[in-house]
Parts: C-alpha cells; structure tokens; sequence
C-alpha cells in the first residue's frame, strides 16, 4: 500500500525539513517543486534563466511548468510521494487531483503546517543547506556540528539561497496567502486536512505528522 501526502504551508513552515525526515523514516519519494525549480534555474537553460528571475523575486513559477515538472515525476512511479511546495494554486491542486486519478494513486491526507509570520521571518533569514547532500540547517535552531561541514555527508559546500532575504520573504508569503492558502479551504472540504502546530519543535511536529497517518506506522512497523 502506498502513501501520498502534501505538506502545505508558508515559507519557511518545515515542509523540506519535515519532507526529509519522511524520506528517511517511511521511504516515501520527496516531490520538491522548489528543488525541482533550481535544479533547472542551475540547468543554465532558457528556460532555467527565466524561473530564477520569477524565484529570486518571490513569486510564483506558472502552473503550466511546475504541472509538467509533476507529471515527469509521478509517470516514474515510486512507493508513496511527499508533494513539498505543491500544489500552490487552485489550478495546480485541481491538475494534482486529475493526475493521481489517471495513474490510480490516492490522497491520503494533507497536513497543513501552521507557523507565524515572525517565526517564518527567524527561520527564514537564519537557513542554510548543503549544496552536496540538502541537508537543511539554522543558525540558532540547528546549526552544524562544525562549523562549515555538513554533519550528515562532510561537504564544506554550505550555501545560502538567493530568495532567502527579507524583501523576497515578503513576496514569498503574500504570493501564500493570496494563492495559496485557498487551498486549506479547499481541502478540509474534501476532509483531507491534517493542521498540525508548526511551531513546535522538530521532533515534536514529527510526532504529529505521524499521528496523522496511521498507516503508515503499520507499514513502517509491520504491524
Ligand atoms: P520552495 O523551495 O518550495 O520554498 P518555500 O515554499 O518558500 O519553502 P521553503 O523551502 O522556504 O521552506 P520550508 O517550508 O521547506 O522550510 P524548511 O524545512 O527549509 O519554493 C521556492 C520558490 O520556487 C517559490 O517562491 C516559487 O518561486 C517557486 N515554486 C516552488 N514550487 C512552486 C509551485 N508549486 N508553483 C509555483 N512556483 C513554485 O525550514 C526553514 C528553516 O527553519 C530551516 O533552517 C529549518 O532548519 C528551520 N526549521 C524547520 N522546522 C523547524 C522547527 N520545527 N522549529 C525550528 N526551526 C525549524
């Protein structure tokens, strides 16, 4: 039996965090569209040129591009998705919901994480990730082990990203609230809608995501 989750929420909220510790606990394959996203502005391409403008200001990529992104990705298969950053719009969760139609897949549940502007705000200006592994870190909350290596794969290639500063944050969560938050409505209509408190720390919002999916604790335990 496979499991298929979204992690909807603001930027900043823990979605790849939390995606990352799913990853490693259930196996389930991680959909980024973000890292999809700069993998393809990284890609040098034309069309790569064009997303880093559109990411660097904070707003969003269209819907025709990150549905074509999904679509190469669920037609590989896998056991079980974490969709991370998508859907963003009405038109994407629509197109989502078409698509795991055609290839037979069920949502299970969407877990909507809650956190404030403020703490976004911390969590956002204090991020750094490893450019080899992804591993995600913070200056107060959880910073490396040693300073400039990453705990998990021992790179020294810790980056910053180029939306991560206050101006762009502030585009990231109108763009949120304006087209993406319809979308808690538009899942608790469906009684799909898990809301779990964000805020809380790590571990604790694990704990809350695996309450929310049963499940997959069976699956995970053999039980
Ligand atoms: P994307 O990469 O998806 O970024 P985002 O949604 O802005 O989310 P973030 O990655 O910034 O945050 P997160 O929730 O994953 O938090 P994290 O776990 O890192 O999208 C980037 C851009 O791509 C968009 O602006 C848009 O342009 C484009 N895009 C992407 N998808 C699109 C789509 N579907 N449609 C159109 N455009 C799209 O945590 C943040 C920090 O907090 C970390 O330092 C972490 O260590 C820390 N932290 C995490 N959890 C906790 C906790 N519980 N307590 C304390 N600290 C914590």
């Amino acid at each position: 039996m496979t499991i298929n989750i979204i992690l909807l929420g603001p930027p900043g909220a823990g979605k790849g965090t939390q995606a990352r510790k799913l990853v490693e606990d259930r196996g389930l394959v991680q959909l980024s569209t973000g890292d999809m996203l700069r993998a393809a502005r990284s890609s040098g391409t034309e069309m790569g040129k064009r997303v880093a403008e559109v990411m660097d200001r904070g707003q969003l990529v269209t819907d025709e591009i990150v549905i074509g992104l999904i679509r190469e990705k669920l037609s590989e298969g896998g056991n079980g998705f974490i969709f991370d950053g998508f859907p963003r719009t009405l038109a994407q969760a629509d197109a989502l919901g078409q698509l795991l139609e055609e290839t037979g897949m069920v949502l299970d549940a969407v877990v909507e994480m809650q956190v404030d502007d403020e703490a976004l705000v911390r969590r956002i200006t204090g991020r750094y990730t490893c450019g080899n592994c992804g591993e995600v870190y913070h200056d107060d909350t959880k910073p490396t082990k040693v300073a400039g290596v990453c705990d998990v794969c021992g790179s020294t290639d810790l980056r910053r990203r180029a939306d991560d500063n206050e101006h762009s944050l502030k585009t990231r969560l109108l763009e949120y609230y304006k087209k993406t938050s319809p979308l808690i409505g538009y899942y608790y209509a469906k009684g799909k809608l898990a809301p779990v408190d964000g805020l809380a720390d790590m571990d604790r919002v694990s704990d809350q995501i695996a309450a929310v999916l049963p499940l997959s604790r069976e699956i995970a335990t053999g039980t």
